[in-house]
């Protein structure tokens, strides 16, 4: 059902019904004088109660004070994930409706944005005026222009956004990145151990409508009617509509591992094409149910992520394989078929790495069989001998060898079982957020991050409705200002013996 409603009159309606205005922000930082950082949560649904069992009581050094949403249920249901039983919480933690009036009367350091895409912008906004710390769940905003302009606004405050791209903090994909990296300053002992890259895989299939239910007899009350002016429905099932979640499956889910190829890659993607559509559910939702994209990275000898190659093959110009080269990503999610699941596949010509939220894996290649690279030498009896004896078939198709989860130290996985990150990742990307606003340091996972992987996702979405490839605009990265490097990585190293073998590799070398 379509209502007049609009984003902006969204914002209206936000803040308290006479437009209180922002308070200035508590100075100095609290956990200058008790060591932990005073956080509230804005948006306690689904993933702000999640943020409630795990990080936000979990990590160390943070003190919740506050949690705000303008639905009930909500509001008490994540409230209650977050005191529990304890009496002190129950008496401390307040509740509030509208994060405008819980910025004016509490002292926070920090605040953690879990609402839907759409209010992102506006509350961010306000959150840094009010000088405090944020971490905004993905995508970072509606439009690639409410991006910029938080990135503006981080330079103007002194502040910055740790933006929810969580696998920014998995010690799996950090190890990866390690393993992938080819850094010239550590190539010595680091060895690279996928290779070039040219192609990434990546998706998220799942089966099911990705619809909520909606308690059809709840009446709001007339404080939550001040905050929610669309149909329950709408209010509940938001990421379904284009409306509220600007691009639906790729702004809630390829926008986390477009983020993974931004990171391995070391640089944007150029240009996207793409299809998608509503064709399976067609059940009002207006969002695609099925999308299918391609996008094109370029890889320059600059860019640390560049691998030098030799030749594999005496018909190779050396000077040519070492220029720039594409490194194609194909995308997919569906929500018709969960066989292969959420996860990022990098293809590279020694090794492949497997990255999934609960574990990570390495594979390698077989070593190649080369019947003809004969230096150039073309010796007709030999060449002969290799097809009528199937010797030039002998290059297999499938990776073998080395298959290997990836164990870093602390994880609970064993042997080919999924890894439990002790502690949950959430823990680890609440920890870090704290480390970083005591210690003055801008987070991995930054606004500068966010804002590609946003333009990732959004000139996506843009390109499957528009029907074309679309270019993307270097312009759109360029601030006039210094901004935070969004390639950081740190490498958690690996349990011993799970290193890879020393084997020679059939292509390519650090150089
Ligand atoms: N990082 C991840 O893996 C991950 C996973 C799921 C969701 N998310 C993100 O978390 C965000 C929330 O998603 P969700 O699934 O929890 O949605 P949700 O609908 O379950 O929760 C959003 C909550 O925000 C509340 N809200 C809306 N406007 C508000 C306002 N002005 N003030 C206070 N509360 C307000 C709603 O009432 C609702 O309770 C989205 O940006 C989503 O993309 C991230």
């Amino acid at each position: 059902m379509k209502t007049s409603f609009s984003r902006r009159d969204f914002l209206k309606t936000a803040g308290t019904a006479a437009g209180v205005a922002i308070a200035a922000g508590y100075s100095p930082f609290s956990y200058a004088q008790n060591d932990k950082v005073r956080v509230a949560a804005i948006g306690t649904g689904g993933q702000g109660s999640l943020h409630l069992r795990y990080g936000l009581t979990g990590a160390k050094d943070i003190e919740l004070v506050a949690v705000c949403d303008v639905y009930k249920p909500h509001l008490d249901g994540g409230w209650e994930q977050a005191v529990g039983k304890d009496e002190t919480k129950r008496k401390n933690v307040k509740k509030y409706m509208d994060y405008r009036e819980m910025l004016d009367k509490e002292k926070i350091d920090a605040v953690v944005i879990s609402t839907p895409l759409y209010t992102h912008h506006p509350i961010t906004m306000d959150c840094l005026s009010a000088g405090k710390y944020v971490f905004c769940e993905k995508t970072l905003a509606y439009t690639v222009e409410e991006c910029r302009e938080v990135v503006k606004k981080c330079n103007d405050t002194g502040l910055w956004v740790q933006v929810g791209h969580q696998r920014r903090y998995n010690p799996g994909y950090n190890r990866a990145m390690a393993l992938a990296a080819y850094r010239p300053k550590d190539s010595k002992d680091k060895p690279n151990t996928i290779g070039r890259i040219n192609y990434i895989t990546a998706q998220w299939h799942r089966n099911n409508d990705w619809r909520r239910p909606v308690d059809k007899n709840y009446v709001l009350s007339d404080e939550e009617k001040k905050f929610i002016k669309v149909p329950l429905d709408e209010w509940i099932n938001w990421r379904l509509y284009h409306k509220f979640s600007a691009g639906g499956l790729m702004t809630e889910l390829a926008c986390h591992q477009l983020d993974v190829t931004n990171w391995f890659l070391n640089t944007p993607p150029k240009r996207v094409m793409g299809f998608g559509g509503v064709d399976y559910w067609k059940d009002g939702r207006d969002v695609d149910d099925n999308v299918l994209l391609a996008y094109e990275y370029e890889v320059r000898p600059s860019n640390p992520a560049f691998y030098a190659m030799d030749k594999r093959s005496a018909f190779q110009d050396l000077r040519k394989i070492n220029q720039p080269y594409t490194v194609r990503v194909e995308y997919s999610s569906i929500c018709s078929n969960a066989k292969r699941g959420a996860g990022e596949q990098l293809h590279g010509d020694i090794g492949t790495l497997e990255l999934t939220e609960p574990a990570c894996f390495k594979y390698r290649e077989p070593a190649a069989a080369k019947p003809f690279d004969s230096g150039g030498v073309v010796d007709a009896k030999s060449v002969a001998n290799a097809i009528t004896s199937g010797k030039s078939r002998e290059v297999s198709t499938k990776a073998e060898g080395e298959n290997q989860q990836i164990r870093v130290p602390g994880d609970t996985g064993k042997d080919g079982k999924p890894i439990e990150m002790l502690p949950h990742v959430d823990v680890l990307q609440f920890e870090s957020f704290v480390k970083d606003i005591k210690a003055k340091a801008v987070p991995k996972a930054n606004q500068i991050v966010g804002l590609m992987a946003a333009i990732a996702a959004l000139s996506g979405e843009k390109a499957m409705r528009e029907g074309k490839t679309i270019d993307i605009d270097p312009a759109l990265y360029a601030f006039d200002f210094k901004t935070p490097d969004p390639y950081r990585f740190d490498d958690p190293g690996e349990v011993p013996g799970t290193e890879p073998k020393a084997k020679p590799a059939p292509a390519g070398k650090k150089g």
